[in-house]
């Protein structure tokens, strides 16, 4: 027996060492920590239970299996807890043969994903792999699919999380594509479809790794990033911290929070955020921070469509997902990029129970015809479609301007808004007083001081949420000061909402 645990001591100290010291010092000088290092720190100290640890993989080709196996063979997988809840997780092994994917492999991440869908839990995947195993061909290539399968059958089930902490690329990128958030560490990971070199000889454009597929480029230009840390440790604490918010799967409530900041906080400053003059920005942030729980908001994509704002926070301890428009950014206008970034948002909120406080200052959908020739009609309806869609809670503050069909779209009462209140501040009406009179009174163009009397008139009539109000499209106006009281109520009043969609086999959102 003795000789036995010996053995199985020694092949776990052979896993560990995945593809040897030379090679973990080799990441270690990249800035990059180990596969195991990384789970080490993203779970509970000493929660980790690893499955796997012996498999091997089974390749004869280009004399594979005359070379000495790593016990594991590239990824790390297993379960474990974050902040005492439960987690399933991989961490691919970028010393064993670059982190790239074997059938056998690719089964250990199917093994976990298929056992967190039926526990309920959700599943990270920490990426960092030189793509298909090139000398299993066909069955690596069969093994990400499997992986595809189960992203996609996953999805809306239990929450997964994509952290891309090396290379990814290749359709190698479409399982992180596929799951809820993709994260990225500065400099030492990217994600392409093709790399640099195909790029040159297919459009001759000359870029490199960082510029094609960086982690600013997908925070900032492509959006398939939904945050960039700056290295390894930063991004797992932040995903510990992500995690906090959501639930394990669509089976549960998110999780909540002892309750420290009181419901009934008021924030007087909140009563001047709204300047006088409305062609003025104000940063909608503020508002956010002075209305969750302990100024706590986690923002996502915060450097991508900067004119809508998305993340989770908390209200009286329970996770809420929050969308606002962003005066500061194209005035606040929907347009391609934020209709998409905030349908996801929405999209995942319902998904997970999670309810939806929308915050709108909004003048419309952007003009131009970049937006018209880039499918905004589509893609502002993806928006709509899922403000449409969602069931649950969802409470509107409309602060200033919610004008024409972004009315409709930002959460209004016509599409289930369950509470929606307005600020004094409030201008709801098809467009503002300006245009409006320019369009009515045509024939007094030219006319300045006859259009200044009409746009005032306009103004004294729809630039305020009473008209909105009378028609009990507005619940109730409310003092900015008291906004998070009213929101907090009306959340403890929804907590037992119950609303279901029409049974169909899925619906055809404008993709
Ligand atoms: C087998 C691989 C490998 C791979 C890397 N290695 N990629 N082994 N299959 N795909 C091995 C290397 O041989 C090397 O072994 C070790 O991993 C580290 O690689 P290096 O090249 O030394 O590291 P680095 O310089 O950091 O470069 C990393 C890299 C590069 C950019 C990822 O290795 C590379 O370009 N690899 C090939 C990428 C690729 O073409 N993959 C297939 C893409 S198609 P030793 O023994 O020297 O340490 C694809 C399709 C997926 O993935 C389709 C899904 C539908």
């Amino acid at each position: 027996m003795e000789d036995i645990i010996k053995q199985v001591e020694e092949r776990r100290a052979l896993a560990r060492l995945g593809g040897g010291q030379k090679r973990i010092d080799a990441q270690h000088k990249k800035g990059k920590l180990t596969a195991r290092e990384r789970i080490e720190l993203f779970l509970d100290n000493g929660s980790f239970e690893e499955w796997d640890t012996f498999k091997e993989h089974r390749c004869v080709d280009f004399d594979m299996d005359k070379q000495a196996k790593v016990p594991g063979d590239g990824v790390v997988t297993g379960y474990g807890t974050v902040n005492g809840r439960l987690v399933f997780i991989f961490s691919q092994d970028f010393t064993v043969f670059g982190g790239s994917l074997s059938e056998a492999y690719a089964e250990k991440i199917c093994k976990i994903m298929d056992h967190a869908m039926k526990v309920g839990a959700p599943v990270i995947g920490l990426n960092d792999s030189g793509g298909a195993r090139i000398q299993e061909g066909v069955a690596s290539l069969g093994g990400y699919a499997e992986i595809f399968q189960r992203n996609v059958l996953a999805s809306g089930v239990v929450p997964q999380i994509s952290l891309v902490m090396g290379p990814c690329a290749g359709g190698a990128v479409y399982s992180p594509a596929m799951t809820d958030f993709i994260f990225m560490v500065k400099d030492s990971s990217y994600m392409f479809v093709t790399g640099p070199d195909v790029v040159k000889t297919v459009t001759h454009e000359e870029v490199t790794s960082e510029e094609l597929g960086g982690a600013i480029t997908h925070s900032v230009k492509s959006g398939v990033s939904d945050l960039a840390f700056e290295n390894d440790v930063e991004a797992l604490l932040a995903i510990r911290r992500l995690v906090g918010f959501l639930p394990g799967s669509n089976r549960e409530m998110p999780p909540t929070l002892p309750v420290i900041d009181p419901a009934d906080r008021e924030d007087f400053s909140l009563d001047t955020l709204v300047p006088d003059n409305p062609n003025m920005p104000y940063d909608m942030k503020e508002l956010i921070i002075k209305m969750v729980d302990d100024a706590d908001f986690f923002e996502l994509s915060p450097d991508y469509a900067k004119n809508i704002i998305v993340g989770f926070a908390r209200m009286e301890g329970s996770p809420v997902g929050i969308v606002a428009n962003q005066p500061m950014v194209l005035a606040g206008c929907l347009d391609i990029r934020s209709s998409i970034k905030a349908a996801r948002f929405v999209r995942f909120c319902d998904a997970f129970n999670i309810p939806v406080i929308t915050l709108v200052d909004v003048p419309g959908f952007l003009p131009g015809t970049a937006q018209e020739y880039g499918g905004i009609i589509k893609h502002g309806a993806k928006l709509l479609f899922a403000y449409a869609e969602c069931t649950v809670p969802k409470v509107t503050v409309i602060t200033r301007k919610a004008y024409g069909g972004a009315y409709d779209v930002m959460a209004s009462k016509h599409l289930r808004g369950d509470v929606n209140f307005a600020w004094p501040s409030a201008e709801i009406a098809v467009m503002g007083a300006k245009g409006a009179v320019e369009i009515i009174f045509r024939e007094e163009k030219n006319d300045p001081v006859k259009l200044a009397e009409r746009e005032a008139e306009y103004k004294a009539r729809f630039a305020n949420p009473f008209s909105a109000a009378a028609r009990g499209f507005i619940d109730d106006v409310i003092l900015p000061h008291e906004t998070r009281q009213r929101v907090c109520r009306s959340l403890e009043m929804l907590k037992s909402k119950k609303l279901e969609n029409p049974w169909r086999k899925h619906s055809n959102i404008p993709l």
